[in-house]
């Protein structure tokens, strides 16, 4: 669906903060605000299938959306996931060459989705553009760093711990003990987001709750980093 004036007004408000779009002239942004196209999808439906031919650029208006990458036997692995404001699909948008991970709805997300050669003709008009989408890009990469670095290194405890620490500091409520509560995962989520089977999750759950380190209570997990 094309967008009306109301619409049009909205996203040139709403790109005004993004971080991509943020140096951009008025003249610029104005210009190209005819070209977006305003998606919606439901909770669960794919956006982006890897190695699916596209290079549309999609920048989420609304809403929260995950990348991941399947196994052979459908195990997933989730890269990062994407909230209000961030974009995906510059990937093949730069190169040209078919999409290199899922993308699937965690809830309703709407999206705002521009052509490539619109991207790339606005990009030669202000090059300021491509200086944000680079800073971004360095940013997923150092992300991908710490990400093997853990595959690497770390065993299958220890990478929980860095992923359940992470996202506590980030959204967990922290008593006066020092300790983070967190909503409870799922064990099959935990394992999509460790890389790891759901197998050796279970046990290295089992044993951080033993030391009484990772502990379970009203639905919700309890952090207790000193243990
Ligand atoms: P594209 O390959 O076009 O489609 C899938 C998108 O997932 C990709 O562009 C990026 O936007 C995003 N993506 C793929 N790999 C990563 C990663 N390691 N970190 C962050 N985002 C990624």
């Amino acid at each position: 669906m094309f967008i009306g004036e109301k619409e049009k007004q909205l996203i040139e408000k709403f790109l005004r903060r993004v971080p991509l779009f943020s140096s951009f002239s008025d003249k610029h942004l104005k210009n190209i605000i005819d070209d977006f196209k305003i998606i919606s999808v439901k909770k669960g439906d794919d956006v982006v299938f890897q190695s699916d031919e596209g290079t549309d650029l999609f920048i989420v208006l609304k809403g929260k959306v995950k990348a991941s990458l399947l196994g052979p036997d459908g195990e997933e692995f989730i890269l990062t996931t994407f909230n209000e404001g961030d974009f995906f699909g510059e990937m093949s948008l730069i190169d040209g060459k078919s999409r290199s991970a899922n993308i699937m709805a965690e809830v309703a997300t709407s999206f705002a989705v521009l052509k490539r050669d619109r991207f790339l003709g606005t990009m030669r008009q202000d090059p300021s553009i491509a200086i944000n989408l680079l800073s971004i890009l360095v940013a997923r990469l150092r992300k991908s760093d710490e990400v093997i670095e853990s595959l690497v290194f770390l065993d299958v405890s220890e990478r929980l711990m860095r992923f359940l620490m992470h996202n506590a500091i980030k959204e967990g409520e922290r008593d006066k003990n020092g300790v983070y509560k967190i909503k409870k995962y799922t064990h099959k989520e935990l394992a999509s987001s460790i890389g790891a089977s759901r197998e050796a999750v279970s046990k290295a759950l089992k044993v951080l709750s033993t030391k009484g380190t990772v502990t379970e209570k009203d639905g919700h997990l309890l952090i207790h980093p000193d243990s």
